[in-house]
């Protein structure tokens, strides 16, 4: 009877000692959750769940088009880039309503005029392309009425201009054309929130003539397609020189 009393004693605290063993070591592999959790015919059959990761973000790649060729749609013009040459003049110029754009814009300004249309908006076109030679004349007499420092910061020398690449267009609406007040109408609102959708972008934002070189104009909308567009408005990126790296270009160099 002793002998079976001192055995009991024994097993008992040699379990003790078992259940209190140190955790193992640094470098010995951590026991997961589930392999202290107690068995179950699930966690013996099917495998945990793999961690979950978030949803990778969509990479837009900036270098898909040219930015320096006068014939792609993503070209950025501004005072230290020019358009090269400096008189070039797109192919395929069609007409809309009496101006012209390239094919490719002026499908989507179709597009989007018939998108306000339906909200009850009137938009209309008061220019598109213009030559280097028109933006000749555009230049000298803005400087004839307003003189050259203003002149400079309302509209481009020629080869500077975007309206020359058939991709820009000066839409008004809402009893306000080619104003600062068109920013205030329902049409200039609507064309700042929706113009994305249709691949349009207002190229001169308020507050960015450091970056632009040019004053708010919210009537001058560019096109560079709906994924690019959409891009710039989905990441709050007000200028395509801030997007795609480019120096600001307040000035012309020299
Ligand atoms: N008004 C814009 C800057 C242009 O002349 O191209
Ligand atoms: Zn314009």
């Amino acid at each position: 009877m002793l002998l079976l009393a001192v055995v009991a004693a024994v097993i008992g605290l040699v379990r003790e000692a078992r259940s209190s063993s140190p955790p193992p070591t640094a470098g010995a592999a951590a026991p997961s959750p589930s392999a202290a959790a107690p068995p179950s015919a699930a966690a013996t059959t099917t495998p945990p769940p793999p961690a979950t990761t978030p949803p990778a973000e969509p990479t837009f790649d900036r270098a898909q088009q040219s930015i320096d060729d006068p014939d792609s749609t993503w070209v950025v013009v501004d005072k230290a880039r020019p358009l090269a040459p400096l008189d070039h003049a797109p192919a395929d110029l069609v007409d809309i309503g009496g101006r012209q754009l390239r094919a490719e814009a002026a499908q989507a300004m179709r597009d989007m005029i018939a998108a306000a249309a339906a909200q009850g908006l009137t938009l209309s076109v008061q220019s598109a392309y213009r030559s280097y030679d028109y933006q000749v004349d555009t230049f000298r007499n803005q400087v004839a009425r307003f003189g050259e420092a203003r002149a400079e910061i309302q509209v481009a020398r020629p080869g500077y201009s975007e309206h020359q690449t058939g991709l820009a267009a000066d839409v008004g609406g809402g009893g306000c054309d080619i104003e600062s007040c068109f920013a205030t109408t329902a049409e200039g609102q609507w064309v700042a929130a929706h113009g994305a959708e249709f691949g349009w972008v207002v190229r001169y934002p308020d507050g960015a003539q450091d970056i632009t070189g040019y004053k708010y104009e919210p009537w001058h909308v560019r096109y560079v397609g709906v994924p690019l567009a959409t891009e710039l408005q989905r990441t709050g990126t007000r200028t395509l020189e801030e997007f795609f790296g480019l120096p600001a270009a307040p000035g012309y160099p020299g």
